[in-house]
Order: C-alpha cells, then sequence, then structure tokens
C-alpha cells in the first residue's frame, strides 16, 4: 500500500487538492466499495456520506446497475454522436423527458456537469442571437452559487477563492445576493422577511433584462457555496420574474437531481419549470460520467432552419451521450421505479432533519439545514456574532481527519460540515453516521 501511495504521490496531481499537505492528509487508497461502504486495502471501511462527490444514488456495486454497463459492453462501448446515433441515447432522452417536469422536450448529451451548464449559456444566448436580439448577452446569478470549473461555469458562479486566479478570463455577469437566511443580505429574518431579499434580484431585471439572456440558478440548494438551503419562495419568485421580463431560466439540478432534496428534481417543491435544466452527477448513479441539458420545443425551434441560415447549435464533445453511461443512466432510472426508491428515502429524510437538531446545542455549531439526504452543520467561532473560523484554522479539515479515524468522511466546504447521502442508505446506518458525527463535532467544539 505504502508503495501504491508512494507513486500516487510521485505521478499524480488531484483536484482541489494542496499537493504541500500530501503528508497531513494523503490520499486513501480505495479498492472496492458496497452500498454506502468504501473499504481501503487495509480492509479499513469508510461511510461514504457523500456520496463519491454527490453522485452516488443507489449504492455501490449495484448489481442491475453492473449488469446493464456489461450488457452495453458486448454491443458497442462508444460512437460518435454526430451522424450516428444508439438506442440507449434515444431511450434515456425518452425516459429523462417523461420523469423531467413541465415542457422540455429536447436533450442535448454531454459528458459531465460543467459543460451541461456551458450548453445551456451557449444554446440561451445564440437561441436570442438567431431570433435577432443580439443585444442579450448577459446572464444573471447568484453569489456563493457554483456551477463548475470550465471558463463559462465560473463565470456565472460567485466569486470564491476557487475561481479568483482565473478571474482575468472570467466574463462579467450581473451578480446578485444569495437567499442566504443565516447570513441574511437584508438582516432580516425567514419567513417574516417575506423572502424580502428577492428585491436584489428584481432590481437588476427591472433595470437591465434588454440586454440578459437567462439567469442561472442552483434550485433551492447552493450546494458547492456551502450547502445554502434556501426558501421555495424565493424559487418561486425569482421563475415568476424570469417570465415577466422575458430572459431564460436555466435551473442547474446536476447536484440536486435525481432524488437528492427527496423529489426527484428540486425545482418540483417549487412546482416550477425551467427553460433549460442542467443535470450530470446522479444522472448514471455515479458510475459513468454524463452530463445533460434539456430544453423546450420553443427554444430547439430558434435552431431548426435551413443550414444556409447559421443557426445550427456548433457545440460537442467527444463523449457525448457514451453508450455505456446512458445504460447506466437507464438502469438508474429503471431502479426508482422497480424499487420505489423515493418513497423509501423518506423516514430517513424525517431521521435527518430531526436528528441533526441536536447539533444545535454545539457551541460551534451556527446553523443546522437540512432538505431531503442534504444536511448541513455551520461552525462558526462564536454563535451570537456568527463571526467564522478564519482560513487559516482550517477547523473542517479537523473534523474531516477525526472523521476518517471513525471511518465516516466528513469532507468540508470550508467551515461547513454536510452530508449529501445516497439513496441506497438505511436508517440504521443513518443512526450511526450521525452519532459519530455528533461525537466528533462535539469533542472538537
Ligand atoms: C450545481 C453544480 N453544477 C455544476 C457542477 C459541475 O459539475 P462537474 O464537476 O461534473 O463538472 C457541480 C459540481 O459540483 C455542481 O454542484
Amino acid at each position: 500500500m505504502n508503495n501504491l501511495i508512494a507513486k500516487d504521490r510521485k505521478y499524480l496531481w488531484h483536484p482541489f487538492t494542496q499537493m504541500k499537505d500530501y503528508k497531513a492528509y494523503p490520499p486513501i487508497l480505495i479498492e472496492r466499495a458496497q452500498g454506502m461502504k468504501l473499504f481501503d486495502t487495509k480492509g479499513n471501511f469508510y461511510y461514504d456520506t457523500i456520496s463519491s462527490w454527490w453522485c452516488n444514488i443507489h449504492g455501490h456495486n449495484h448489481p442491475k446497475i453492473k449488469a446493464a454497463i456489461k450488457k452495453q459492453l458486448d454491443l458497442v462501448e462508444h460512437v460518435l454522436f454526430a451522424g450516428f446515433t444508439h438506442s440507449p441515447a434515444i431511450f434515456l432522452a425518452q425516459e429523462l423527458l417523461s420523469v423531467t417536469p413541465g415542457n422540455l422536450s429536447k436533450v442535448f448529451f454531454s459528458d459531465n456537469g460543467s459543460t451541461s451548464v456551458e450548453v445551456a449559456l451557449k444554446m440561451s444566448l445564440q437561441y436570442w442571437r438567431n431570433r435577432g436580439k443580439k443585444n442579450k448577452q448577459k446572464f444573471v446569478s447568484l453569489d456563493y452559487a457554483y456551477h463548475g470549473d470550465t471558463v463559462g461555469a465560473m463565470s456565472v458562479s460567485g466569486k470564491s477563492l476557487f475561481n479568483e486566479p482565473f478571474s482575468p478570463l472570467l466574463f462579467d455577469t450581473h451578480k446578485v445576493a444569495s437567499p442566504y437566511c443565516y447570513r441574511c443580505p437584508v438582516g432580516k429574518n425567514y419567513p417574516a422577511c417575506k423572502v424580502e431579499c428577492i428585491k436584489f434580484l428584481e432590481r437588476v431585471l427591472q433595470k437591465k433584462h434588454a440586454e440578459i439572456c437567462a439567469l442561472i440558478l442552483e434550485p433551492l440548494v447552493l450546494a458547492a457555496g456551502g450547502m445554502i438551503i434556501y426558501p421555495v419562495e424565493y424559487l418561486k419568485k425569482a421563475a415568476a420574474l424570469c417570465t415577466q421580463y422575458n430572459i431564460h431560466l436555466i435551473l442547474d439540478e446536476v447536484a440536486t437531481g435525481f432524488g437528492r432534496t427527496g423529489k426527484m428534481f428540486a425545482c418540483e417543491h417549487a412546482s416550477i419549470t425551467p427553460d433549460f435544466m442542467c443535470l450530470s452527477k446522479g444522472i448514471s448513479a455515479g458510475y459513468l460520467p454524463l452530463g445533460a441539458t434539456l430544453t423546450t420545443e420553443k427554444i430547439y425551434n430558434a435552431f431548426y432552419a435551413d443550414y444556409t441560415a447559421k443557426k445550427t447549435f456548433y457545440h460537442g464533445h467527444t463523449y457525448t451521450a457514451n453508450p455505456l453511461a446512458c445504460a447506466a443512466a437507464l438502469a438508474s432510472l429503471n431502479i426508482f421505479k422497480e424499487e420505489e426508491t423515493l418513497k423509501k428515502i423518506q423516514p430517513c429524510i424525517t431521521l435527518l432533519r430531526k436528528d441533526l437538531q441536536r447539533f444545535r446545542a454545539l457551541n460551534t455549531v451556527g446553523n443546522v439545514r437540512s432538505l431531503g439526504l442534504i444536511g448541513a452543520l455551520e461552525l462558526v467561532k462564536n454563535k451570537d456574532t456568527k463571526d467564522a473560523f478564519s482560513f487559516s484554522q482550517r477547523i473542517g479539515m479537523k473534523v474531516y481527519k477525526a472523521g476518517l479515524k471513525e471511518h465516516i468522511v466528513l469532507r468540508p466546504l470550508g467551515n461547513v460540515i454536510y452530508f449529501f447521502l445516497p439513496l441506497c442508505i438505511r436508517e440504521k446506518e443513518l443512526k450511526a453516521i450521525l452519532d459519530k458525527a455528533f461525537k466528533i463535532i462535539s469533542k472538537i467544539s
């Protein structure tokens, strides 16, 4: 094992990782996984409480998903998706359109979350150009938003440590204050505030709608921004403003899609429908890379023209609609139906919401929030002032290290410790995870 870790250090450069930290935080060498447990080469297990970067849905090593991939592998592993097509992509598109809300009617595949966002941004911009509205060139997005690491996706993300070094590359967007209730931008409390913070968005749209293509939002959960869970009313009002000012609504369901919030898609909590929906991560249940951008007939029709009209959408990726990934995604959607996954997770959702309340008593826990199988604890230095721990204190990493000793992955987002649980979780496992987390955070408190 030490030999492999030495080779890892010699040859690899890991994402979002300061490689100088290697000694303090060496990577864990995972050999196999089952359900929601990861096993290392020494036989230790770790509860995968963040679903392997928010993508695992039905658990690791699921026999039905494995069988679907193997079956497809015997037919065709990959084929270019321009001028060719295949049944896994066709059936998957049909299924996706049947489980997503509203009048979404076309699926454009890609291969990850960032690309699904890039596609939506580019389609929205080109839609307005194809319709002769070349002045519509800007996007609106939220502070604390995260839409990926490609240049367009970074541009519409909130300003952060992650994208600051690349600021010279980013295009200009309208950023508005987020509905971050714990640190309310208007200094009020929900629900008495009546989501007054919507005024920041309203003002931008009122003044600038003629130059705006779209608003892009992560529905209900600003995930990488710190699992900031915001009120359904905000999402409803934001959608209504998009209609009022004739701009597109892009919902980035890359993290929230496929049941994580308790409904198949987070936008269903608000009964709203977007012009574009971005999907990835859970789409293939975490087995193979896949992205999809869903849109409406109205948008599709703005591109549908004679070749010489130059209205074609010129965008694509080599691994677009990879047949193995589509087969995994189809198997995952079948499991949702056959195993009534969304019904089965309800007791765990209730347990998570209720049991997280005991963390409020801990003197470092400033805020507790949850939605579906997502839960977050915002750690603060001072609960009265809400003063944050400093960057150099690395409180989140301390919790993470302590978690690994207790066989639980508590990967932090800055000062936020969170759970992003797979839908295969059972109550017994959830209880064990929450007890372990409570013990660890109590000690650190
Ligand atoms: C909401 C959201 N959008 C987009 C992305 C980017 O996805 P990917 O990492 O697959 O590019 C992420 C990744 O965490 C995300 O949470």
